[in-house]
């Protein structure tokens, strides 16, 4: 069933003091738990719900008396005490099995170790508890296992006590000091090993920094030590906030539905996203590695210390977490452009994943007003999207006013559980600004869409620009009100410098508070939208102009505007802004590939006569431009992805959407095949490996020419690609190597496969990348992929490996997915109905894969609806999946 945001109501009870003490054992774990509690005021009368889930409930006291079984009652998931007193100590002994927990929700074995993950409902599958972000408590945690096979026992806080049971067993106490909800709460208990380091914050304090691996990793904790000691110098320097604890942990674990998480002092990892060595991880790795760990540390502020009042404002934290990641990714570079290519790498993420789930069935406001399964609410839309509201404010107030609205939200709020409401008043309340529209933002859902019309008058010297919005319909809100949307904006004159900017004084309304800049007349201006339809009028504008607009993405929005692809190309090569100059090629490679869709679907052959020199001449003057940063210059010769150049398409046909793509990237292999080969050379990377912004960006650009050159399939690639396999001395340039060849018919490539697999059998995460770069191979169709999954090394119950062959299939190789004859979308169903019973929250990640299928031609779309019906009809699934196959097909 679902839940409405407009229910909330506080609970009935508040939990002050949590003790708990568990006997680990992987079949049957003892849980017994104290809690101190308290009537909340505004409930009188109110029953005490406690939520518990795959629990065996043996014992249960309130006050020191056992309840007898007529004094509560155990329902569907909850334990309800009628008629409890105002204070109560409730004592309840639960038991669970971790190692029959594959939804790895709760308390879980992997590899033999326990782990919890407890966000967002998890803590319930450990004991009963009012588990709601907005019950608060301070734990103290006492942890008991057999001393040879778990010698390491993890907490959130500090370690108390420790010592011997005489057993064969010991124990450990940790102590939070701190008030958190359940969802913060962990635990590790295992075989492990740590790489540890004292740190000395800013305050002069020394904290203990450790990241714990399983034995054999040591050689792989280096890079998310360095992220961490970045990222807590960063959050000091530039929102001043500090390391409240004595000790930060760091936990890898194999088996993880997400990638990370924040827990109070403990913070728990995928493996993928904590161990790195050149040897296995790729210079992406290494930049995911530090974007996440930056990401889990600051939710230490934003999260932990401020929390959410409940599961609808997840993005309050989510949002700005991502914010917060992305700037520091974007410091850590440190130069111009490289914040401009952390910047369209964000955006490129926007665009492929949020917008589509924007547009289609899942579609949900940045603070949903319901849900079914909150599991399924952790999207691109309340962690991206979030991201770039909480981007805007920085947009509109500036970075200083940013600051000062981030100082009065922890002023007001730390140690409380609040709304996105309360963030936005901070806002407004620091800077003085009316932010009351900018709530559009966060409940209405669908991408906005502004449209753009431009008119010079010679005479006056004036430029106008008249901006449209609109906003399509979503599921269950068919009627938008306009949105208040900063615009950045710049004019290039026809020797493409830019033009100072003056706006008419007393123009069109919103024109003069539209605007702000200390300059008089700046060169980049932030206009604000605020109505359905608004006109600026620049003066002194001597020649006719071309329009820069939505500079570095200002807001997410699509923005429609009729370029000549003469200015498109202008653009690509003048603007200032470098986010436009990668937009501008973006539009003209876009415009192109639609094109020649059209022409396929018209039943003309892909050969050289449907093709002008407008985009080889761009990408010329691009690729050879060595003023440029190569990773710019990888990211801006990238064509638009398929799913990308799909959701422009009215009906979608995968087939011809993926023969464009390879003909317009063999033509461009073809006509520049000498600047890539010399942009091959000129971007080699000789010598130790060193995951640094610039190295990597050689490397991307290398490795990006090397993937064109292969498109051409002709022996010299194939060479070329076979002696960079064999002399690579880092992952990159090996997988970059053995990519190429898979996807070409070079004679070495089965050997390749073999010896890559034989060379990285242990390293699991290296296999992860070894099956994801078949499933995603244009040679790859789905009976390839069935025998992959029937290899010794395939595992459903392991995430990373579902993850890397089935996802990566289903999602990353949308021309075999879409088989016509459906057996793709078979397969799918298939592998939905099976990981259902294992894990749900996986499975509910896969069902996503259909979300568009209403916009795929008539043929294709009977054969997905019944892959749905199929999948709907299946008995027992979980709330996860249904209510995502309930709304596609409702949808
Ligand atoms: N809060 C975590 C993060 O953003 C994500 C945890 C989500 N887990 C889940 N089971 N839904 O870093
Ligand atoms: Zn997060």
């Amino acid at each position: 069933h679902t839940i409405y945001r407009k229910d909330y109501a506080s609970p009935s009870f508040f939990v002050d003091t949590v003790e708990m003490g568990f006997d680990l054992d992987p079949d049957a774990t003892i849980v017994a738990t104290r809690l101190t509690m308290r009537r909340n005021p505004a409930s009188r009368g109110k029953t005490l719900v406690l939520y518990g889930e795959s629990l065996r409930l043996v014992a249960l006291r309130m006050n020191g008396k056992a309840l007898s079984k007529r004094a509560y009652t155990l329902g569907h998931g909850t334990l309800e005490i009628a008629n409890p007193p105002d204070e109560v100590v409730l004592e309840i002994e639960t038991v669970t099995q971790p190692s029959q927990n594959t939804s790895l929700m709760g308390l879980y074995v992997s590899n033999g170790n326990f782990f919890t993950q407890c966000e967002a409902e998890g803590f319930r599958k450990i004991t009963f508890f009012p588990d709601r972000p907005d019950v608060m408590a301070t734990y103290k945690v006492m942890l008991r296992a057999d001393k040879e096979k778990y010698p390491v026992l993890l907490g959130n806080g500090n370690l108390v006590e420790q010592g011997d049971l005489g057993d064969g067993r010991h124990y450990a106490v940790w102590e939070d000091p701190f008030r958190k909800p359940s969802y913060l709460f962990a635990l590790v208990a295992g075989n492990l090993v740590c790489q540890e380091e004292t740190f000395r914050l800013q305050d002069g304090r020394d904290a203990l920094l450790q990241v714990w691996v399983e034995e054999g990793n040591l050689d792989k904790t280096q890079h998310a030590m360095e992220s961490l000691k970045n990222s807590i110098r960063w959050d000091e320097e530039r929102f001043g906030l500090e390391l409240d604890l004595d000790r930060f942990m760091i936990v890898a674990v194999s088996d993880f539905n997400m990638g990370a998480m924040e827990n109070k002092g403990l913070n728990i990892f995928n493996t993928k996203y904590v161990l790195a060595n050149p040897r296995i991880a790729t210079d992406v790795d290494f930049a995911n590695i530090e974007s996440v760990v930056g990401h889990e540390y600051f939710h230490n502020w934003t999260g932990n210390r401020v929390t959410c009042r409940d599961w609808f404002q997840l993005s309050l934290k989510e949002g700005l977490t991502v914010f917060r990641d992305q700037e520091f990714s974007a410091d850590m570079i440190g130069t111009d452009s490289g914040r401009a290519v952390k910047r369209i790498e964000d955006v490129r993420v926007l665009r492929q994943a949020q917008f589509p789930e924007d547009a289609g069935p899942m579609a949900h406001p940045v603070r949903p007003d319901s849900y079914v399964e909150i599991n399924n609410f952790y999207t691109v839309t309340i962690y991206e999207k979030g991201s770039e509201v909480v981007r805007m404010y920085q947009t509109l107030l500036g970075r200083d006013g940013f600051r000062k609205g981030m100082d009065l939200y922890f002023q007001r709020h730390d140690g409380q559980a609040v709304e996105c409401d309360d963030f936005r008043r901070a806002m407004a309340d620091a800077s003085g600004r009316n932010l009351d529209q900018f709530e559009l933002w966060y409940s209405q859902a669908g991408t906005p869409r502004v449209t753009v019309a431009t008119r010079y008058d010679e005479m006056s010297n004036i430029y106008t620009m008249s901006f449209t919005q609109s906003c399509p319909p979503t599921p269950g809100q068919p009627k938008k009100l306009p949105f208040h949307i900063p615009v950045a904006v710049g004019l290039l004159d026809s020797s493409g410098r830019d033009i100072p900017l003056r706006l008419q004084k007393g123009g069109t309304e919103g024109s003069s508070e539209g605007v702000h800049a200390n300059d008089p007349a700046p060169t980049t201006m932030v206009l604000e939208l605020t109505q359905q339809t608004q006109t600026f009028d620049f003066v002194g504008v001597l020649e006719q102009p071309v329009p820069s607009l939505l500079r570095n993405f200002s807001a997410p929005v699509v923005l429609e505007y009729d370029y000549t692809d003469a200015e498109l190309g202008f653009l690509m090569a003048n603007d200032s802004d470098p986010f436009n100059r990668w937009e501008a090629g973006q539009r003209l490679a876009l415009r192109r590939m639609l094109s020649l869709v059209r022409e396929v679907k018209q039943g003309a052959a892909l050969d050289a006569s449907l093709l002008d020199t407008a985009l080889t001449d761009a990408f010329r003057v691009t690729l050879t431009d060595t003023s440029l940063d190569p990773a710019f210059r990888e990211l801006a010769l990238t064509l638009p992805s398929e799913s990308v150049v799909a959701e422009q398409m009215e009906v979608v046909d995968p087939q011809a959407i993926h023969a464009v793509r390879r003909f317009l990237r063999r033509s461009l292999a073809q006509a520049l095949r000498a600047e890539w080969l010399a942009a091959y050379e000129a971007n080699l990377t000789p010598g130790e490996y060193s995951p640094d912004a610039e190295s990597a960006g050689k490397r991307g650009l290398k490795n990006l020419a090397l993937s064109y050159l292969l498109d051409l399939d002709e022996s010299d690639g194939h060479q070329l690609a076979q002696s960079q396999y064999d002399a690579a001395n880092n992952m990159t340039d090996r997988l970059s190597a053995l990519g190429a060849l898979v996807n070409s018919s070079a004679p070495g490539r089965e050997d390749a496969l073999a010896r890559f697999y034989d060379e990285f059998e242990n390293e699991a995460l290296v296999i992860d990348k070894w099956f994801s770069l078949q499933a995603v191979s244009y040679n790859t169709d789905v009976e390839a992929v069935r025998a992959l999954m029937r290899h010794p090394a395939f595992s459903l119950k392991n995430p990373n490996r579902a993850r890397s062959l089935i996802f990566s299939f289903c999602s990353g190789n949308p021309a075999q997915f879409h088989a016509p004859d459906g057996s793709g979308y078979a397969y799918w169903a298939e592998l939905v109905i099976t990981l259902n019973a294992l894990n749900p929250q996986v499975a509910a990640r896969l069902a996503r894969v259909m979300d568009r299928w209403r916009k795929y031609e008539p043929a294709l779309q009977r054969n997905m609806r019944n892959a749905l019906e199929d999948v709907a009809a299946a008995k027992s699934l979980s709330k996860d999946v249904l209510e995502v196959i309930t709304k596609s097909l409702a949808n």
